[in-house]
């Protein structure tokens, strides 16, 4: 056996799949897919063949042209990173049929009852792959060291609509015999299919589709909005994006064609566990990015910039996540730069900064993911998932282009792109091609220490700008029992109150905390990255009068970001026996709610500190 990545069953020897046609059969009474995947191989191939699975009912393996049973066998007893391999044995074939059903606890997979919609009428479901989660929907060679095209035909309620990262080829009655299931089911009259097929090859990490009652709105000529949720969030979403088709245009003049024709946004349900997912064509969003005055932008310009960093250009595994990572955090202040002015993106600059920062100190027992490259055998990259891979990799490539000045770096990063377009790479190949394309550039950068090194790296910049001095200053004098005054935060948005909050000392004294909210009313605002940076600093200063608003905000968002520092919050530190006990009946309580990865996580953090 020989891996090509630790988080992954799939052997080096074996040929990879290259295309997989799916057909899915959404049951939404049970929360499960009975589905078929035929899986094609770059080459025919003899002995076993390896797989990854999660939780999923291996029914048959077949020859795909015979249609005869072929042997397989699934490990019982699963890896609790890794999941189950699934091995198949071949002989000389280049193509093995896959049927097999998923569980409801399927880690990619959010099951939502109407009840749990805004619409209140229709159920809902969505995926969510990256990490290693695809594994859960159907059989594959779940690392991102592979690429494949796919074609899909997902039969779903006639009430219902489905979109996918993909294109959209039609939406039909359902044909008999087309699907390994009975036609008396796959037929039925309330059904429908939605077939789609992506033809460059991605990731597996991008498979992506959601399934509900589902509107959208066009934004221009190559972006729509799609969203749950009714006229309402269609209206709101129209606003906080339209601005869109300007992005998409900065992005190709700053990075190159923008190679995936269509860039729509999906809207999902506030459980979504990210702020956004760069799904091909197809942008995964939170709701909680609509706030009404234009922010979401920024989270739209991560995702947009990943079209070019992550998406054309993968990490191979997730070793090299800050190949996505750190690229497209620094492409997406570029961005930013253009469309929204230089201070914003230094004000972004300057929250990841404090972001990079605070990890030093999360991680201070386990400095290895303070690296840009970690070993990550025996890891679950949920669980280290964390602000180095984009803040460190924007600070190693920021520092390149200060070294080499912005044109020469311009032309370096449209380079890397074309080069490297539709492939996956690892962490030495970009060393290799940086150090081809600015020649000398190992001896003015140590570039050893920045991709191998722990911590913040001596040449790493904390960003200055007039702004940011500001706001950093206004935070120290809080210390000193300061409060800002209403005409120095009279023209501050979201992004200003929370690199002032992030900037705080960790705890402070809480009547100061109540007097600040009195004045500001914090707690209430309705930019979700404010509120919760204020809860944080207000939990762990020990303000009890907070915790119904912290309750209610962790049963309103599952969206990680607010999760994990709201609930660490709760349960970091000594004597805190009531903190704890709230914070293990929410969790109890809105359970139900998260995504299975987000469930994942916080039951992480809880069991770290019971
Ligand atoms: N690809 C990530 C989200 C992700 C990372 C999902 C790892 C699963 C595993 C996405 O591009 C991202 O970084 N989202 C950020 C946006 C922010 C940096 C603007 C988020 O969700 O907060
Ligand atoms: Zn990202």
């Amino acid at each position: 056996m020989a891996p090509v990545d630790p988080h992954s069953y799939t052997d080096s020897t074996h040929p990879f799949t290259t295309h997989i046609s799916l057909s899915l059969y959404l049951d939404f009474a049970t929360s499960t897919i009975h589905g078929s995947a035929l899986l094609s191989l770059s080459s025919p191939h003899s002995g076993p063949l390896h797989l990854d699975t999660r939780s999923l009912t291996i029914s048959s393996v077949l020859d795909p042209t015979t249609l005869l049973p072929l042997p397989f066998s699934l490990s019982p007893t699963p890896n609790p990173i890794l999941g189950s391999l699934l091995s198949v044995s071949l002989s000389s074939h280049s193509s093995v049929l896959i049927l097999f059903s998923t569980s409801p606890s399927s880690s990619a997979l959010q099951w939502l009852s109407p009840s749990q919609t805004s619409s209140l009428v229709h159920p809902f479901v969505y995926t969510q792959c990256q990490s290693i989660h695809a594994r859960s929907i159907f059989p594959c060679h779940d690392t991102p060291a592979a690429r494949v095209r796919f074609a899909a035909l997902l039969n779903i309620p006639r009430a219902l609509s489905a979109v996918m990262a993909a294109s959209h080829v039609s939406r039909r009655d359902p044909n008999p015999g087309e699907s390994n299931l009975s036609d008396a089911l796959w037929c039925a009259p309330d059904r429908v299919v939605e077939q789609f097929a992506m033809e460059q090859p991605i990731p597996p990490y991008l498979f992506a589709f959601a399934v509900g009652e589902i509107g959208f709105r066009d934004l221009g000529p190559r972006t729509r909005v799609y969203a749950e949720g009714g006229k309402k969030v269609l209206d709101a979403a129209e606003r906080e994006f339209a601005g869109v088709e300007e992005m998409v245009r900065v992005g190709e003049r700053l990075f190159g064609p923008y190679d995936w024709e269509r860039f729509d946004l999906l809207v999902l349900p506030p459980s979504f566990p990210y702020g956004g997912m760069e799904n091909p064509r197809m942008v995964f969003l939170t709701p909680t990015v609509i706030k009404g005055d234009a922010t979401g932008a920024q989270v739209v310009a991560h995702e947009l910039a990943h079209s070019w960093t992550g998406n054309l250009i993968t990490n191979k595994t997730n070793e090299d996540f800050w190949l996505n990572e750190g690229f497209t955090t620094y492409a997406e202040r570029r961005i930013v730069e253009v469309v929204q002015g230089e201070e914003r993106a230094a004000l972004n600059m300057g929250i990841g900064w404090r972001g990079l920062t605070r990890m030093m100190e999360r991680f201070k027992d386990n400095m290895e993911f303070t690296k840009l490259n970690p070993n990550m055998a025996d890891v679950d990259p949920d669980d280290v998932y964390s602000e180095v891979p984009y803040e460190k990799g924007f600070q190693f490539l920021w520092r390149i282009e200060r070294q080499i000045g912005r044109p020469a770096f311009d032309e370096f990063l449209k380079t890397y792109i074309a080069t490297f377009k539709f492939q996956s790479i690892d962490t030495e190949t970009f060393l290799d091609f940086l150090k081809t394309n600015l020649p000398g550039i190992e001896n003015q950068v140590d570039l050893r220490t920045w991709v191998e090194g722990t911590g913040i790296p001596p040449d790493a910049m904390e960003p200055i700008s007039a702004i940011y001095t500001k706001i950093r200053s206004l935070s120290l004098d809080f210390k000193l029992g300061k409060m800002p005054r209403e005409d120095e935060v009279a023209d501050w948005r979201g992004q200003e109150w929370e690199l002032y909050l992030e900037n705080l000392p960790d705890s402070v004294d809480p009547l100061q905390i109540a007097a600040l909210d009195a004045r500001y009313r914090l707690a209430e605002s309705r930019d979700w990255e404010v509120k919760v940076a204020f809860l944080q600093v207000a939990v762990s200063s020990g303000c009890k009068e907070y915790f119904g608003e912290v309750e209610r905000t962790l049963k309103q968002v599952g969206r990680m970001k607010y999760l994990r520092p709201l609930y660490t919050a709760l349960v970091q530190g000594s004597a805190r026996e009531e903190e704890k006990m709230l914070a293990r009946r929410i969790f109890m309580e809105a359970r139900d709610s998260y995504h299975p990865i987000a469930q994942g996580v916080v039951e992480s953090i809880l069991s770290k500190h019971s």
